[in-house]
């Protein structure tokens, strides 16, 4: 098969295309022809070596994709032959992901792709819609409650409006451009504030009639952590999935408010129930098409290195690569 492969860290120079053996599915696993490859941020940070040390003497990138299910090992029923799924955490603990014509998973982690998403559509599901999942829910409903989603134009940011706003809440995002706010107001968002050209707190204050907010998803900690203080109100959330720059922000222990649940999200950890709820919600939502995906520039397998840079240069939507032939 076709694949594209790292074995060193590296910029995306390190990335090569070539053969590599067809892989055989084992016990409880399930054989991927991958139709679309989805690329995160921690994909190219892990090829970097930011994130992740090499684990393995060769690794297949990408955690996320979408294909259809070509082989099946032991103990998985020969009738999901033939399944189109949606892939996710492809290549944690695991030397290949998505960026390859075949990839061998275990079977929970090729979910069932309704027929009303198409494949590249499927590979943006992974990372950016569980983990958006997860901050909004991993510590009850949001239903009535007030969300700051700040970054409404990314990845998790616009799911996270999307979710937000079926679950019932009032969602609230920042952009940096016209661009992204209209983006983020497709997505759900009842207020878009420029962070670049107006004052946030002012502006959260003004459209919560001065209350502030339940619960923010926070793409920046330490950027955003002077505004969070000012609008977040008592009993509420702030979730985390990325900590900004400095990546190690002093947060003081004493908030402006009491009782702030400051949740870290690290998406590959969840525990495995969260995972299966955040499955199962993202597939009910497709199948009801109440979901749009955010999509980004598209790349061939052999282009895979301009794909790295596109995401690294922070590509509006989530880029993919063309693997195999689908819909
Ligand atoms: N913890 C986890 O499990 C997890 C899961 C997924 C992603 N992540 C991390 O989360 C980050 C975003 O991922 P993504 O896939 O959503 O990336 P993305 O599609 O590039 O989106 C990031 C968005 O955040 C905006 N942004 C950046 N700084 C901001 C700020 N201070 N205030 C408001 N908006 C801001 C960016 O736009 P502007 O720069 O134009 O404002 C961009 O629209 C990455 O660092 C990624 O590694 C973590």
């Amino acid at each position: 098969m076709k694949a594209v492969w790292y074995e060193q860290n590296g910029d995306a120079g390190v990335l090569n295309i070539g053969d590599m053996p067809d892989p055989e599915p084992g016990p409880e696993e399930v054989r991927i022809r991958i139709v679309s490859s989805g690329i995160n941020p921690s994909d190219w940070k892990r090829r970097q070596g930011l994130t992740a040390t090499m684990g393995h003497p060769r690794v297949v990138p990408h955690q996320d994709g979408a294909g259809v299910i070509d082989q099946v090992g032991s103990g998985v029923p020969a009738n999901r032959v033939g399944e189109r799924v949606w892939l996710y955490q492809c290549q944690i603990g695991r030397p290949y992901g998505t960026a390859a014509e075949y990839t061998v998973q275990p079977a929970i982690r090729a979910v069932p792709l309704h027929a009303n998403v198409n494949f590249t559509q499927g590979a943006c599901l992974g990372v950016p819609a569980m983990t958006a999942h997860r901050c909004l829910f991993a510590d009850g409903p949001v239903a009535g409650k007030t969300v700051f989603v700040p970054g409404g134009a990314g990845a998790v940011g616009n799911y996270a409006i999307q979710l937000a706003k079926l679950d019932g809440a009032q969602v609230i995002s920042t952009v940096s451009s016209d661009e992204k706010a209209s983006i983020a107001k497709s997505a759900g968002a009842s207020h878009v504030v420029n962070y670049r050209t107006e004052d946030v707190v002012s502006r959260i204050l003004e459209v919560t009639d001065g209350a502030g907010v339940d619960h923010i998803v926070e793409v920046d900690f330490a950027g955003n952590f002077k505004i969070s203080q000012q609008i977040l109100k008592a009993n509420s959330v702030l979730a985390v999935y990325a900590a900004g720059t400095p990546p190690q922000p002093p947060v003081p222990l004493q908030f402006n408010v009491s009782n702030v649940n400051v949740r870290l999200v690290l998406v590959y950890d969840m525990p495995e129930p969260a995972k299966t709820a955040a499955v199962e919600d993202i597939n009910r939502l497709v199948e009801q098409n109440k979901l749009s995906h955010l999509l980004g520039p598209r790349f061939s397998l052999d282009t895979a290195a301009e794909a790295h840079r596109a995401v690294e240069g922070g590509a509006i939507g989530n880029v993919t690569l063309d693997v195999g032939t689908g819909d």
